[in-house]
């Protein structure tokens, strides 16, 4: 994946837009909503590796009653996600530029309702398939902070990662549904948001994969 140029005014670019991002979020562990001003009964949904962001803010838009919290690594790219929520006016959308390696510590027990990841990184040309966001590890990891029945959807264009996935949320004892080979062109497609990734791929004719995995 080209790696995207540092932004200009970085800095004083993610300052302008601080309150879509927090100086401690390990510090909203296990209190999210509150520190977010939102009800205690309101649904929080996680997306893991954003981009920038065109998914997350339409899915936030769509959402309004919902907390919707985006994870990105990338610098560069969380802000351009920041801005697009911002330019949006969006309300209900928080970003935290952190390691998903390091998830634990912003989440704790039955905190999300649920998770995204659409096009993580395959890992396969490296054949590392310890590091796909889908491998067993992150998993168990996910679990530590998903409700019971929490529904993770997943999107990628990558067949290989898709079928690992597939195996991986099984093994986990996770409920696979809801599966395509083909999203743009299935009955999935009438609800579907497209990705910034995904809508590259579906210009070269790449299908586009997707299951839904429910947690036990
Ligand atoms: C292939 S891009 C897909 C972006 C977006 N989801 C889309 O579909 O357009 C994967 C994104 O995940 C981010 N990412 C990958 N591994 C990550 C990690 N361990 N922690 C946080 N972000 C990560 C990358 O920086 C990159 O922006």
């Amino acid at each position: 994946m080209a790696r995207m140029r540092t932004k200009r005014h970085l800095p004083e670019r993610m300052e302008r837009a601080h309150e879509y991002w927090f100086d401690d979020p390990a510090a909203n562990k296990g209190k999210w909503r509150e520190a977010c001003s939102f009800p205690s009964d309101c649904e929080l949904w996680l997306e893991l590796g954003c981009g920038k962001g065109k998914f997350a803010t339409e899915q936030a838009q769509a959402n309004p009653d919902v907390l919707y919290v985006a994870f990105e690594r990338e610098p560069s790219v969380i802000l351009a996600a920041i801005e697009k929520a911002k330019e949006a006016g969006l309300k209900n959308i928080f970003f935290v530029k952190q390691d998903i390696g390091l998830i634990e510590e912003f989440f704790s027990e039955g905190e999300v309702d649920r998770v995204f990841i659409n096009f993580c990184d395959p890992w396969t040309r490296q054949n590392k398939p310890k590091r796909r966001l889908t491998y067993r590890d992150f998993i168990a990891r996910y679990k530590t902070f998903v409700k019971s029945g929490a529904v993770l959807a997943f999107k990628t264009d990558n067949t290989e990662l898709f079928d690992f996935s597939v195996e991986e949320f099984k093994a986990c004892g996770m409920e696979v549904s809801d599966i395509t080979y083909d999203l743009h062109n299935s009955g999935f497609d009438r609800v579907n948001i497209r990705t910034e990734f995904e809508q590259k791929f579906a210009d070269e004719g790449v299908p586009i994969k997707r299951c839904t995995a429910t947690f036990p």
